[in-house]
């Protein structure tokens, strides 16, 4: 029941210093005063004062004591003996049984704000693909497709979305007619929200009637599953394993045996992929240990002389890097979530609207405000057995995080033209390539018709696809 008593109100925020959110109650309308209330008591002020103290503290690397610090050890895909080999083998067959049994479902994080590609609605929503300019919600819904016929089986799809686009990426699903996916095996949920905090720790507000709520981070996962009855959904459909990828990575696969499997037959509760970083700068979360325990460390809080240190061999040594793709257990989520467990937020500085005590709106131009939010590889450690299985780059990961350069469209595109040229490649295709290598035709294969090489080859053996191609050919394949 909310209380819209201003005094409740006030003895609630003012043993944290927040009071100043009331300090334009008496204009309020009573609706507004309503939002308000109930804004405020949903908030646990101990626990987020705790937070937004700590975070204002830390002084970044410091408290990592990184002499202690080792590179985490991973499965890679080449196996090196013959056991390693059988295992891999084993991994993938146990992974499409459970495929094809009806324990995996997919699942998506697509709560976020996008802002470095500068795009004004849902990133899921973003359309970018080399000649049928599909969206990236759209590419994952085709390999889904594709997957389901493969395995004979349902893959029911999660999709965590944020107060900020719910209704919006709801929309354009309906637009779309869910790309040809069953609606109800489609499920959306929000994730939470956390204040966004002046630098010295007061709470904003966007308006005078309402805070300055953000999403909580990727890490608002687990939370977010439990809150929102998906947990007993999971339930309900029987599933066992969610595949976890982040809205940006077109390149993902969607559910992969191997990494399934793998998860599978280790008893693992959390599993991510890894990437051998391109270079020391790379901007990839470290996989790394800390007295033996897993830890993720950021790019950005690993030191220079780390961050380019080299083995005898001349490889990085802190050379695994997150792509941010997992497999989470249902019963891990369960386990995780059933008391009081809360992960710890970390701090971002961000460009924060907000009125000031006059009750202006001010827009800053650089950042005035801190955001609290929950990364999902800090539950990595918490995990029984987690296991890191290695990825293959060129196979599986290139991320839209950037407008321009690294990590952009036109990168994504790049790499998802070479994926193809090698896939028709491996089927005996004859690919044009330019003096530098690059391909030089353009295909765009639907992925409800290929996920993999395997796929191209018997789309080429039926002859949809043709033997050899022309330099500055297009080719599409819907
Ligand atoms: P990023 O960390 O790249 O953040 O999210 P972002 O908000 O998409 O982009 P920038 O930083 O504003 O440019 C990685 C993944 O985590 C999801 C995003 O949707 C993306 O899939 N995410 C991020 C959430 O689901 N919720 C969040 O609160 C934050």
């Amino acid at each position: 029941m909310v209380s819209t008593d201003r005094q409740t109100l006030e003895e609630l925020l003012a043993p944290f210093g927040q009071e100043h959110l009331l300090r334009f109650w008496e204009r309020l309308t009573a609706t507004e005063q309503e939002r308000l209330a109930t804004q405020i008591q949903a908030i646990d002020w101990k626990q987020v004062s705790g937070w937004i103290h700590d975070a204002l503290g830390e002084t970044g690397t410091t408290a990592i004591p990184f002499e202690r610090l080792s590179p985490a050890p991973y499965v890679s895909l080449k196996p090196k003996t013959d056991d390693e080999a059988t295992r891999l083998r084993e991994a993938v067959e146990a992974g499409e049984r459970l495929l094809r049994n009806g324990k995996v479902a997919c699942f998506t994080v697509a709560g976020g704000q996008g802002t470095r590609l500068g795009f004004n609605a849902p990133k899921g929503t973003y359309c970018f693909s080399p000649l049928r300019n599909k969206s990236l919600f759209q590419y994952f819904a085709e390999a889904i497709l594709r997957n389901q016929e493969k395995y004979e089986t349902i893959l029911p799809w999660y999709i965590m979305t944020s107060p900020a686009n719910h209704d919006d990426t709801i929309r354009f699903f309906e637009q779309h007619l869910f790309f040809g996916l069953d609606e109800k095996n489609v499920r959306f949920f929000i994730q939470g929200t956390l204040p966004g905090f002046s630098q010295d720790g007061k709470a904003l507000l966007e308006t005078p009637g309402c805070l300055a709520l953000f999403a909580n981070g990727h890490g608002g996962t687990f939370a977010a599953v439990r809150d929102s009855g998906t947990l007993d959904d999971l339930d309900a459909r029987g599933i066992e394993y969610l595949s976890y990828w982040q809205v940006d990575n077109p390149m993902v696969t969607v559910c992969d045996p191997l990494f399934i499997g793998l998860h599978h037959l280790t008893g693992s509760e959390m599993s991510s992929r890894c990437l051998v970083k391109r270079d020391a700068m790379e901007k990839l979360g470290h996989f790394t240990l800390l007295d033996g325990r897993l830890m993720i460390v950021e790019y950005s809080d690993m030191p220079k002389n780390l961050l380019e240190k080299r083995d005898a061999d001349g490889q990085l040594t802190f050379r695994p890097g997150s792509p941010a793709i997992h497999i989470l257990s249902r019963d891990f989520i369960r386990r995780l979530t059933a008391g009081t467990f809360a992960l710890k937020p970390h701090r971002a500085n961000k460009k924060i609207q907000f009125v000031d005590e006059a009750g202006n709106l001010v827009t800053p131009e650089s950042p005035n405000g801190v955001k609290l939010e929950f990364f999902i590889f800090d539950a990595l450690p918490l995990a029984r057995n987690p296991l890191i299985l290695e990825a293959d780059r060129n196979e599986e990961f290139a991320a839209i995080k950037n407008a321009t350069g690294n990590d952009s469209p036109e990168s994504c595109r790049a790499a998802l033209l070479e994926r193809t040229a090698h896939w028709l490649e491996m089927a005996g295709v004859t690919v044009p390539r330019d003096s530098q290598g690059t391909p030089a035709a353009k295909f765009e294969i639907s992925l409800r018709r290929a996920v993999d090489a395997a796929d191209v080859e018997k789309l080429v053996k039926a002859g949809e696809i043709p033997s050899s191609f022309e330099a500055g050919e297009c080719f599409c394949l819907d």
